[in-house]
């Protein structure tokens, strides 16, 4: 048997030629890849500064057990100051396809990313909301043409009289020009995430394996709308799970059978958000990570973070004893990441 089909029989645990024809071919297509004459692949157990369009391109193929992440979200934050909204499209889709080639196959890659964006949309048409309680007279459009109706005859100044108001305030609700804001301010436009990545899933040959939910603490300071509109306050987000064709290690004992009821196989996870981001502005709870790694991965598999912030999947990495890459384009976050993960306290054996 020729070697690299010994090789290959060992990588996925039992014998191709048991397989249809058809079957191999899908097989080899998917574990025998040719890789780039890279001379400088990315190491594991390090933090690289770099563009993660760029650095992704240096890692080794089929070498990575899960990639975890949370990107820029497009909500106006400092580090994402580069990317409008096109250039934000763009830097995720491309991201997403980059990983196709150095998952293991039957690996994962999971997105943690809020459920929808929220922006300023020029074209949107500028009619706002009409805040009843903000009006000093409580008398609505609805009132006023009640009480022309009942009296077909009178003045503008009559049925004012009548409502108790001022001849301005009908004259106000019958043409509509107590509309606020409309005339001046682009309008707030949603747009759901959810169809974006499922999207470029499909286009980088990925399958959509399953989502989740992580409910966190209610953002009231960053939902300012939800006293404005009927919009409610942001407090979840969403975990995308892409799916590498391949075979999958379905592993029952990774989990006590607690933590399978409680969590490993629920839908929705409840955890508090972290309270202080003194010194990264988008930090997620360790435990995040912590979950999707012991989930998805084996004690000894690497890890990949490509939007490493403050070093938060690199920690849970470690405490879990699994190796780790880390990426991260602000050189700011690149030392302060480093400095979490010499701060843990776990001897790291698989160096
Ligand atoms: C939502 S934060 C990640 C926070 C991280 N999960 C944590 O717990 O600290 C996104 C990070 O992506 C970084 N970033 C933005 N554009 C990037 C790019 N093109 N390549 C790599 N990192 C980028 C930002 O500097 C920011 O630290």
């Amino acid at each position: 048997m020729p070697q690299e089909q010994s090789d290959l029989n060992e990588n996925i645990g039992f014998s191709l030629e048991r397989l249809p024809n058809e079957l191999q071919e899908q097989f080899r297509s998917l574990y025998i890849v040719e890789d780039s004459n890279e001379q400088h692949y990315l190491v594991e157990n390090n933090i690289y500064q770099g563009d993660a369009r760029a650095k992704l391109q240096s890692i080794r193929a089929n070498s990575i057990s899960l990639s975890f992440w949370s990107p820029p979200y497009f909500v106006g934050k400092k580090y994402e100051e580069y990317l409008d909204f096109e250039k934000w499209k763009l830097l995720l889709s491309k991201v997403i396809s980059l990983h196709f080639r150095i998952l293991k196959p039957g690996g994962f890659l999971v997105i943690n990313i809020a459920d929808i964006l929220v922006f300023k949309d020029e074209k949107m048409p500028r009619i706002q909301a009409d805040l009843i309680h903000r009006k000093r007279v409580k008398i609505t459009r609805d009132d006023v043409l009640k009480v022309m109706a009942e009296n077909p005859n009178l003045k503008r100044h009559e049925i004012a009289k009548i409502l108790g108001c001022s001849e301005q305030t009908v004259d106000r609700r019958l043409h509509g020009n107590n509309i606020r804001g409309g005339k001046n301010n682009a309008q707030t436009r949603i747009q759901l995430t959810g169809g974006l990545i499922e999207k470029w899933c499909n286009e980088a040959d990925f399958y959509m394996y399953d989502r989740r939910t992580w409910v966190k603490d209610p953002a009231w300071e960053n939902s300012k709308w939800h006293s404005s509109s009927y919009r409610s306050v942001d407090e979840f987000e969403y975990l995308y799970f892409l799916w590498k064709p391949g075979v999958l290690r379905f592993d029952r004992s990774r989990l006590s059978k607690r933590e399978w009821r409680e969590w490993g196989s629920r839908g929705v996870w409840h955890i508090p958000s972290v309270r202080v981001n003194d010194d990264h502005e988008a930090k997620f709870p360790e435990e995040l990570p912590k979950r999707i790694i012991r989930l998805l991965t084996d004690p000894g598999e690497t890890v990949l973070d490509c939007f490493m912030g403050s070093g938060t999947t690199a920690v849970a990495a470690i405490k879990e004893k699994r190796k780790f890459i880390g990426v991260e384009l602000n050189a700011k976050y690149v030392e302060l990441s480093k400095k979490k993960i010499n701060n843990v306290q776990v001897e790291f054996p698989y160096e």
